[in-house]
């Protein structure tokens, strides 16, 4: 294919990428989006492949083969629920092929680049490997910690913030004594240490985190994996490799900014590590008497509510209750009643991952608000019905200084008339903080799992 056939494609496919986010950002056209990043995509590849760059047929159709079929696996093995941690285990992926571009660069004799442009390429294959192995070691500890393989705790190492400007130092001092190695033939000593330094710094800044504040964390590593693959397509003199990665970084940073104050977090706090944890002593124990509430006080209590709020949480995901919930949302609204949806922005495992679940089971959009737009309502809200949610409706994240969710914003469903529990147990959830709210004066709990609660809920309610 000629140069300019594919620089054709590209620039079809760069527009693509962004009539797909821009799709993305909003529910009604996701779909759309989601289909425009698909064509963008397969033309990428296609393009790609008849390019110049490529010589070898065999080696990349037999590199495509085990990466689709590495891929497809993956994609039809994994549960909704533990889709957080393929996408964590993705963006190490494309961290390590930054890295390992970024080497396959350096020791490329075919180079001729001289002056400043060898210097320029130099850095590049720098800065490269260093996002790189950032992602990747900060990826691999964020798929241990969303799957449970690693602690959840936060493990802060005494004087950590020195200890970061410490690395950030040594590695532009590295960067300096690469460029002059480099010029010499030299400069892999340098590298070498540096990734070292990269690849520490990603475990350090991820177990740094504390379980409520991982959604940033990921979202990060998002943009990070953004801004590696622009790196990479630096180093390959790839035009939509740099386009494509520099729209992941910025949605990414873009996101983690929006998740940051929507968690009154600080972005530069994530950024080094180690927020969300507190230092001032350990959390107010919660005390108190769990009421509990049947199946078929539930269905009287939704039957004499006029303004019923659901909040759904990482357990309406577990259970697979979306359906059910849909289907009771359709039969209170029949019976004239007011049925809403306040969606936390860190509910669940995943931005927008309740938003997901409730577009899959069909309920409308127009009933469906976020904390922002909902949360002054609740003084005015008969009923509030939890499925499966619990750091989401936290009390302690407002009360209490020492709490390690402290400063969170929450649903403060606790406003309201009554409050209804659904989950299996008085188990904490991902941030391992008891909740005040399951022993509060005007929440019940109906135990069990959430679907099989709300399945009887709707027959009762259809009787
Ligand atoms: P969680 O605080 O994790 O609580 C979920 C609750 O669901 C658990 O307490 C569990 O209690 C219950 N549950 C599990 N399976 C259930 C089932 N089958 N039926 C009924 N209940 C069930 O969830 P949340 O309130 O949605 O908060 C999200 C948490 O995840 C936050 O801490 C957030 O920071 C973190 N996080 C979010 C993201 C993103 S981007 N959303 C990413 C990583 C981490 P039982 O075991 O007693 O049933």
């Amino acid at each position: 294919m000629s140069q300019g056939l594919v620089t054709m494609s590209y620039i079809a496919a760069s527009v693509l990428f962004i009539l797909s986010l821009s799709g993305l950002s909003n529910q009604e056209t996701a779909r759309r989006g989601n289909y425009y990043g698909m064509i963008g995509m397969a033309i990428a590849i296609v393009a790609t492949i008849m390019s110049d760059s490529v010589s070898s047929y065999v080696v990349l159709i037999i590199a495509l083969l085990i990466g689709g079929a590495i891929g497809a696996k993956a994609a039809f093995k994994v549960q909704m629920t533990e889709m957080p941690e393929l996408v964590a285990i993705m963006h190490s992926l494309v961290g390590m092929a930054a890295v390992l571009v970024g080497y396959a660069n350096f020791i490329d004799p075919s180079s001729a680049l001289t002056g400043v442009e060898k210097t320029i390429h130099e850095v590049e294959i720098y800065i490269g490997i260093l996002i790189g192995a950032v992602t990747f070691s900060g990826s691999v500890i964020a798929f241990g910690k969303l799957s449970g393989k690693i602690s959840g705790n936060p493990v802060l190492i005494p004087g950590r913030h020195w200890l970061n400007l410490g690395l950030l130092v040594t590695s532009i001092w590295l960067c300096t004594q690469f460029v002059a190695g480099a010029e010499t033939g030299g400069g892999t000593f340098s590298l070498l240490i540096m990734t070292i330094i990269a690849l520490a710094f990603g475990v350090h800044m991820v177990m740094a985190i504390g379980g409520a504040d991982m959604p940033v964390v990921v979202s990060m590593l998002n943009s990070y994996s953004g801004w590696a693959a622009a790196a990479t397509g630096f180093m390959l003199n790839n035009d939509l490799l740099i386009v494509t990665g520099a729209l992941v970084g910025s949605s990414g940073a873009i996101l983690s900014y929006i998740m940051c104050r929507a968690m009154n977090r600080s972005f530069v706090s994530v950024i080094a590590g180690g927020f969300g944890t507190t230092s001032g002593g350990p959390a107010a124990t919660v005390e108190g008497e769990v009421v509990e509430i049947n199946v078929s006080e539930t269905t009287a209590l939704l039957k004499d509510s006029k303004n019923i709020m659901i909040i759904p949480g990482y357990g309406m995901a577990v259970a697979q209750a979306q359906h059910t919930v849909n289907e009771i949302t359709k039969l209170l609204n029949g019976k004239g009643k007011n049925v809403r949806f306040g969606i936390h922005p860190v509910a669940g495992r995943m931005p927008g991952h309740m938003n997901v679940l409730l577009a899959e089971a069909k309920v409308p959009y127009d009933v469906v608000f976020e904390m922002d737009e909902i949360n002054d309502d609740f003084p005015n809200t008969d009923v509030t019905i939890v499925i499966g949610a619990n750091d989401i409706v936290n009390p302690s994240a407002l009360d209490d200084p020492n709490s390690p969710i402290a400063g969170m914003p929450v649903l403060e469903c606790w406003k309201g008339e009554n409050t209804i529990v659904l989950k299996r147990s008085m188990a904490s959830g991902y941030a391992g903080v008891d909740n005040p709210l399951f022993v509060h004066e005007k929440t019940q709990m109906l135990f069990g799992d959430a679907n099989t609660s709300l399945q009887a809920v709707l027959k009762e309610l259809q009787d």
